[in-house]
């Protein structure tokens, strides 16, 4: 495992002891991620804005910048297989105890080439290890209490073309449901190219309000 600098994450550790002894936690538990290579970008800046709505409800958030962890491409090893666990040993294992613990996850991802960021999609492939565990090993994802664990997604893309998300849509649905997450929605903005654009899109912002306080929401 890498060493993380302290700045890659901003919030407190969700991977901790409650969720292990399998207690019903309050407040709801956040890990957002930020999964732009540009820092507060258009995509992140929707992140925070839920962040903002999800902490206000009384929720207990996270932050993870994607780009300053290093988490190599699966390379379809199979050393997972028959473990649930990725022998890989770099910076996804700091999301893999907070995948199994956290009540909810906010991928936040630029649009790149009609899918999400190279960043997202080398995380996700990487939980491999998770499907591993779910469907061959048949052992339950996520530690936790009685709360239902839900997955949302963020994305902003540079043009208006019809079907810009679709793609991005269905990886992180399949991630989710690798996590036994349901996807309880998604806030994806068309139209914002450059740094700052989507400052000028307020009903935007909103909506990603609202996504967050839906995601507090038990
Ligand atoms: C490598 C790259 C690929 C992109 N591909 C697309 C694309 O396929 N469709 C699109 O609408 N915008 C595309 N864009 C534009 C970004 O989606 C857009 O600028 C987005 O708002 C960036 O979000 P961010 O500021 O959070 O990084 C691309 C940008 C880059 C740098």
């Amino acid at each position: 495992m890498g060493t993380v600098p302290p700045h890659a994450f901003r919030g407190p550790d969700l991977s901790g002891s409650p969720f292990s002894q399998g207690a019903r936690v309050e407040p709801v538990t956040i890990l957002a991620i930020a999964a732009s290579p540009r820092r507060s970008g258009n995509s992140e800046r929707l992140l925070d804005e839920a962040l903002a709505a999800a902490t206000s409800l009384g929720a207990r958030a996270s932050k993870a910048w994607l780009c300053e962890f290093a988490i190599a491409p699966c390379v379809e090893c199979g050393r997972c297989a028959g473990v649930g666990r990725c022998t890989v040993e770099d910076d996804f294992q700091h999301f893999y105890p907070q995948f199994m613990a956290v009540d909810r996850i906010i991928l936040a991802s630029p649009v790149f080439f009609m899918g999400i960021s190279a960043q997202a999609k080398a995380l996700i492939d990487r939980c491999q290890c998770l499907w591993e565990r779910k469907y061959r090993l048949k052992q339950r994802i996520g530690n936790r209490g009685n709360i239902e664990r839900k997955g949302y997604l963020i994305a902003s893309a540079g043009s208006g073309l019809p079907g810009s998300f679709d793609c991005s849509r269905k990886v992180v649905q399949a991630f989710y449901r690798t996590l036994d997450m349901e996807f309880d929605g998604d806030v994806c903005v068309n139209n914002v190219n450059d740094k700052g654009d989507i400052d000028s899109r307020p009903e935007a912002l909103h909506a990603a309000y609202e996504l967050g306080l839906r995601a507090a929401t038990p």
